[in-house]
C-alpha cells in the first residue's frame, strides 16, 4: 500500500472509479507536448520537460493509490537521441535529478523499479543512477513503474528476433515450436503483461515506435492536454473512458459478457456486494 493516501474530494474520484469498474493492471502512456507547453509560454524546450517531471510524480501517485500495477513511461525514445545535442544532455541531466530526488519517495511508497530500453547507450552516470535505484527498489511489492529509456519497439523486435535466431541456430529452439509465447520471452517487456490501457498526450493519435508487439489489443485514450498539464484528473478520465469500453479480443460481444472465469476484480466486487448484504 502506498504511504501516502488520497484525501477528500481527489479519494472521492479514486473510490468512485474502484467502484464503476476494472482498474487497468498495466496503463502504458506516451508522454508527449513538452516542448509545445513551453513554446506556448514563451519558455526553453527544458522547461517543459521539467514541469513534465511534476507531472510523472503525479500520475505515479495516483495510479499507486488507484491499485494499477504496472505503469510504462515512454521517457525517450531510440528515435530521440537525434534531437540536438543540446536538448539531449539537458533531458540526461533532468533524467539524472529525477532519479536522485525522487528514489526515496518512491522507495517509501513501496514503487518498485524496472527500465527497458538500452541502457547501455545511456550516459553512464544516469545509468549508475538507475541500476542502483532499481536494486534498490528490488523487493517492493506496490505500482511498478517502468521506465522505457532509448527503448523503440522496432529496437526491441530486433533484438528479439536476432536472439530467437541464435537460440535456433544452437539447436536451443526448434522453429516449428515458436509461437507468439515464445517471441514475447524474447521482448525485454517479458516480465510485464500487455498494456490495457495507452494514454497519449498532446491530441496527437501515434504510436511512436512504442510497444509495438504489446500494444496488440490495448485501449487508446487520445488526451489533448500537453504532458505537462496532464494530471491526475486527466488520468481519472482516461481510466473512466477505458471502464465503458467493450474488449473483445476478436470476439463478439456475447461472447465477452459471459466470460467462462470471472476476473479477479469481478469476484472481489461480488464478495464485498455480498458482505454488504
Ligand atoms: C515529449 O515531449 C517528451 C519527451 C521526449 C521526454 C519526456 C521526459 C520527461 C517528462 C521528463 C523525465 C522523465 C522521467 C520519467 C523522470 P516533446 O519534447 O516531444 O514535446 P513536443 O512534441 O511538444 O516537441
Amino acid at each position: 500500500m502506498p504511504l501516502v493516501h488520497a484525501t477528500g474530494i481527489d479519494k472521492k474520484h479514486q473510490d468512485r472509479l474502484k467502484q464503476s469498474g476494472a482498474i487497468p493492471v498495466h496503463i502504458a502512456v506516451i508522454m508527449d507536448g513538452n516542448g509545445r507547453w513551453a513554446k506556448r509560454r514563451g519558455l526553453p524546450r527544458i522547461a517543459g520537460h521539467n514541469e513534465g517531471v511534476n507531472s510523472v510524480r503525479d500520475i505515479v501517485e495516483a495510479c499507486g493509490q488507484l491499485g494499477v500495477q504496472y505503469l510504462t513511461l515512454y521517457a525517450f525514445s531510440t528515435e530521440n537521441w537525434k534531437r540536438p545535442k543540446d536538448e539531449v544532455s539537458l533531458l540526461m541531466r533532468l533524467l539524472l535529478r529525477a532519479l536522485r530526488d525522487e528514489r526515496d519517495r518512491l522507495h517509501q511508497n513501496e514503487v518498485r523499479l524496472k527500465a527497458v530500453g538500452d541502457i547501455d547507450a545511456l550516459p553512464s552516470d544516469v545509468r549508475e543512477e538507475l541500476l542502483k535505484a532499481i536494486e534498490m527498489m528490488r523487493n517492493n511489492t506496490g505500482l511498478t513503474l517502468n521506465l522505457a529509456l532509448s527503448y523503440s519497439g522496432r529496437w526491441d523486435l530486433t533484438g528479439a528476433m536476432r536472439r530467437l535466431a541464435q537460440d535456433v541456430r544452437a539447436g536451443v529452439v526448434h522453429p516449428e515450436t515458436i509461437n507468439e509465447a515464445t517471441i514475447a520471452q524474447y521482448l525485454s517487456t517479458r516480465e510485464f503483461p500487455d498494456p490495457d490501457l495507452l494514454i497519449r498526450t498532446s491530441g496527437e493519435h501515434r504510436i511512436s515506435n512504442f510497444l509495438l508487439w504489446e500494444l496488440a489489443y490495448s485501449e487508446m485514450v487520445f488526451a489533448d492536454e500537453y504532458w505537462p498539464s496532464f494530471r491526475r484528473k486527466h488520468l481519472y478520465a482516461a481510466v473512466a473512458d477505458f471502464q465503458k469500453r467493450e474488449r473483445r479480443y476478436g470476439m463478439v460481444s456475447e461472447q465477452v459478457q459471459q466470460p467462462r472465469f470471472a476476473p479477479a476484480q469481478y469476484v472481489e466486487r461480488f464478495l464485498k456486494s455480498v458482505a454488504k448484504l
